[in-house]
C-alpha cells in the first residue's frame, strides 16, 4: 500500500486559524532547545535563477518538539509587478523516526505568523513588561502579525502606524482597530511611530544599504525595537544608542555580513537562545534601550509546522496524496 502525505493549501492553513499564543509557546520552547544546543540547523543553501531572486532550502530538526523538515522558499522582487507574490514556497514535514514525508504545506501563513511570534519572544526578555504603546513602520503582513503577537504578551493599548502608502496605512488602521479593539492611530512621519513608543517594529523592505530614516535621539530610553526588515530603517548612530543588540542566530547574521548586509551594526550582545535559557540576562533595568534583529530561521518554521499538521489531522482538513 502506498504511503500517504497530507497536502495543506494556503486556504486550508488559513481556515485552521491556529492560535498565535500556541505559536509563541512553541517558538519559546524551540529557542530554549537551541540555547541548550539540542537542535540541528545547517546554513541555508540557495540558488539564484534571476537577478535579486533567491530560492532557499531551510532544513531544521528540533528533537524536543519531535519536528524535522524543510522550507523551500523563493523571493522574486519582480513578481510584484506581475501580480504575483514576492515570497512563495512549501514546507515539507518529515517523520523524525522514519524520515518519511508526512505533509507538504504552503509556507506563506506560517512565515507571517512565526516572524511575529519571534518578535514577541524577544520582547518578552528585552521589553518592559508594562509596554503599552507600539510603533509600527510598514503596515503589511508583518506589521499585522507582529502587533498580533505583541498584544498577547503585553498590555498594548495604542499603536502608531506609519507606511509610505497612506492607503496601506489606513487599511491597516481599520483592520487592526476592528480585530484587536486597540487604539490604532496614523503616524504622519516615521518619527511619530518611534519617539514615545515602548516597542517599535520596523517592517518595510530589506535593503543592503539602509535608508537610515531613524535618527539618533528618536528611540526613547527604556524602549525595545524589533528590526524585521534588518537594519534598513536605522541610522548606524541610532543603532549605537542601544544597550543590548540581539539576534535570533549569530552565525546567520555573520553570513549576511559576508554578502553585504549589516555593514554598520553594533556588537551582538546575545542570541534569543541565550536569553531564553538565561545564559545572558535580558532587560536589567527600566532605562535600557534594547533591540533584536531576527533574521528568520528554519527552526521558527519547523516549530510551527507540526502545530498546523496536528490541527489539520484533528479537524480533517487537507488533501491526502499517495507518495
Ligand atoms: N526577519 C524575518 O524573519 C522576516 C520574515 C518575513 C518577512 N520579512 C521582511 O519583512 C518585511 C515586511 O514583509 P511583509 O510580508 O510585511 O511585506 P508587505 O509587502 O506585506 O508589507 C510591506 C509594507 O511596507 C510598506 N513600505 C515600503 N517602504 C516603506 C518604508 N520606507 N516605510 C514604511 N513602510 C514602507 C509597503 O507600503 C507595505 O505596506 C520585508 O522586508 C520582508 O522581507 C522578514
Amino acid at each position: 500500500m502506498a504511503e500517504k502525505i497530507l497536502y495543506l493549501s494556503q486556504a486550508d492553513i488559513v481556515s485552521l486559524n491556529l492560535d498565535m499564543s500556541k505559536i509563541i509557546a512553541a517558538l519559546e520552547q524551540m529557542f530554549r532547545e537551541k540555547g541548550e544546543g539540542r537542535v540541528e540547523m545547517p546554513p541555508k543553501p540557495g540558488i539564484h535563477p534571476r537577478p535579486d531572486s533567491f530560492i532557499h532550502a531551510m532544513p531544521a530538526y528540533i528533537p524536543g518538539l519531535n519536528s524535522a523538515g524543510m522550507k523551500w522558499v523563493s523571493g522574486y522582487p519582480e513578481n510584484l509587478g506581475k501580480g504575483l507574490p514576492y515570497i512563495s514556497g512549501l514546507i515539507i514535514l518529515n517523520d523524525p523516526e522514519t524520515g518519511l514525508p508526512l505533509a507538504v504545506m504552503d509556507c506563506t501563513w506560517i512565515t507571517a505568523k512565526r516572524t511575529g511570534a519571534a518578535t514577541a519572544i524577544a520582547a518578552k526578555y528585552l521589553a518592559r513588561l508594562d509596554s503599552a504603546v507600539v510603533g509600527i513602520l510598514g503596515c503589511g503582513v508583518q506589521g499585522r502579525s507582529n502587533l498580533e503577537a505583541l498584544k498577547i504578551l503585553f498590555p498594548i493599548k495604542r499603536a502608531l502606524s506609519y507606511d509610505v502608502s497612506a492607503t496601506a496605512r489606513d487599511l491597516y488602521i481599520k483592520e487592526m482597530t476592528e480585530k484587536f479593539g486597540l487604539e490604532v492611530l496614523p503616524a504622519r512621519e516615521p518619527k511619530d511611530a518611534v519617539s514615545g513608543c515602548d516597542i517599535v517594529v520596523t517592517a518595510g523592505p530589506i535593503l543592503k544599504i539602509p535608508h537610515v530614516t531613524i535618527q539618533p535621539g528618536w528611540l526613547n530610553a527604556g524602549a525595545f525595537a524589533s528590526l524585521v526588515d534588518f537594519d534598513s530603517y536605522w541610522h548606524p548612530n541610532a543603532l549605537r544608542e542601544v544597550d543590548k543588540f540581539c539576534t535570533d542566530d549569530v552565525p546567520q547574521l555573520e553570513y549576511y555580513k559576508t554578502v553585504g548586509y549589516f555593514q554598520n551594526i553594533p556588537p551582538i550582545y546575545a542570541d534569543l537562545g541565550e536569553l531564553v535559557t538565561g545564559r545572558k540576562p535580558g532587560r536589567e533595568n527600566r532605562d535600557e534601550r534594547t533591540m533584536t534583529c531576527n533574521l528568520g530561521l528554519a527552526l521558527d518554521d519547523m516549530a510551527t509546522a507540526p502545530l498546523v499538521y496536528r490541527l489539520a489531522l484533528e479537524r480533517g482538513v487537507g488533501t491526502w496524496l499517495s507518495l
